[in-house]
């Protein structure tokens, strides 16, 4: 089964063909994070405007990519939400209005379940149950995942996401939009300069008890930073170590601790803030340590992506009669949708 995935949640355009068969045909991704950088953060309005402007384009490369075309589909799959409603609008109809004419299912995915589903695509990918760590700019949660549309929600963020965090702090620190590559970045070097830590932040929520998390405060700390200390490069690198340090310490003992609490030894690390290096090693290293393991999704794969909607399209299709899936006449997206709300592929 051929399936072509459509992501606009936000401000990628990502598309890409998946075959049951041969796994992953091919892939293309427009990221609009220059044209937003000058607003300091993603202007709604034209992020849809430039999805309009960039779907079909990639649609046509990565049927090339794939050799392959449109009437070999046997089937679409878009992100349907959360996300921005114009955005996700974009995809959405671009989805139903190829289904229609190609008289094939187009089916609407949950962005976090392409997120959490990502780590399959790689090999070797990891059986079910896993917990999985979801950090994104929009989400900070712990899921149990037993199956394919299985998902028991454990603990999330009451705050900030861990990916906002980082982009707040990097505005803090100039380091401009989006700032959680930047930041990370500037901690690495910092931290291979071999100076001295100079800066200790809260680690929220640690000892809570529960597994929940909180990053708001992180970024007032760095706010009160900012103003007592001259902002010199050095300071700036000691400051973002900091605080890289601090969200790495809580997200990884949090994750740990939802380990031992369902007694499950796979852990799913995935969405943006999965991309991080300092994030990726301590959580190998910790996981080691307790004998669990961790798999991640391919670097190019964490931040939003097509591979991610066509990869969990093709599964929820694989499981039902695809013959006998209606063909929808209307679409919806849902721009706030709790991932336990997904629908699981026996109730298509
Ligand atoms: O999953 P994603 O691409 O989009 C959402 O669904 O939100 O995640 C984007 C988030 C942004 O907040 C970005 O700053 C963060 O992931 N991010 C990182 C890194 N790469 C991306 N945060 C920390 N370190 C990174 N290397
Ligand atoms: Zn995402």
């Amino acid at each position: 089964m051929l399936v072509l995935g459509i992501e606009t949640s936000c401000d990628e355009t990502g598309v890409a063909i998946y075959d049951t068969r041969q796994g992953l045909l091919s892939h293309a991704l427009y990221s609009q994070t220059e044209m937003h950088g000058e607003y300091g953060g993603v202007v709604p309005e034209l992020a849809s405007r430039d999805h309009i402007r960039r779907v079909l384009p990639l649609i046509r490369q990565t049927l090339a990519g794939a050799s392959i075309g449109l009437q070999d589909l046997d089937a679409i799959a878009y992100t349907q939400g959360p996300g921005l409603a114009g955005a996700l609008l974009v995809g959405a109809s671009v989805a139903a209005s190829l289904g229609f004419a190609l008289e094939i299912p187009a089916l609407g995915i949950h962005h976090l379940e392409g997120h959490l589903l990502s780590p399959l695509l790689s090999d070797p990918a990891p059986d079910f149950p896993f917990i999985a760590l979801l950090v994104s700019g929009g989400h900070t949660q712990l899921m149990q995942v037993d199956g394919l549309g299985s998902y028991r929600l454990l603990g999330e963020t009451v705050d900030d996401a861990a990916g906002e965090a980082f982009d707040k702090t990097a505005k803090l620190l100039g380091l401009g939009y989006p700032g959680g590559p930047a930041l990370s970045k500037l901690a690495d070097e910092f931290s291979r300069s071999g100076r001295p830590e100079r800066f200790e932040l809260p680690r929220p929520m640690l000892h809570s008890g529960d597994l929940n998390f909180s990053f708001s405060g992180l970024k007032t700390a760095v706010l009160t930073l900012t103003k007592k200390h001259e902002m010199t490069p050095q300071t700036k690198g000691a400051i973002a170590s900091a605080f890289q340090r601090a969200v790495t310490d809580v997200l990884s003992e949090k994750a740990l601790a939802a380990l031992e609490k369902t007694g499950l030894n796979r852990l799913v690390v995935a969405g943006g803030v999965g991309a991080n290096r300092h994030l990726r090693s301590t959580l190998l290293r910790k996981a080691g340590e307790i004998g669990a393991t961790v798999f991640y999704p391919e670097l190019q794969f964490c931040t939003d992506n097509g591979a991610m909607i066509a990869f969990a399209g093709a599964m929820r299709l694989q499981s039902i009669d695809i013959a006998r899936k209606k063909l929808n006449d209307e679409f919806t997206v849902k721009a706030r949708w709790a991932l336990e709300m997904q629908a699981t592929p026996s109730a298509l």
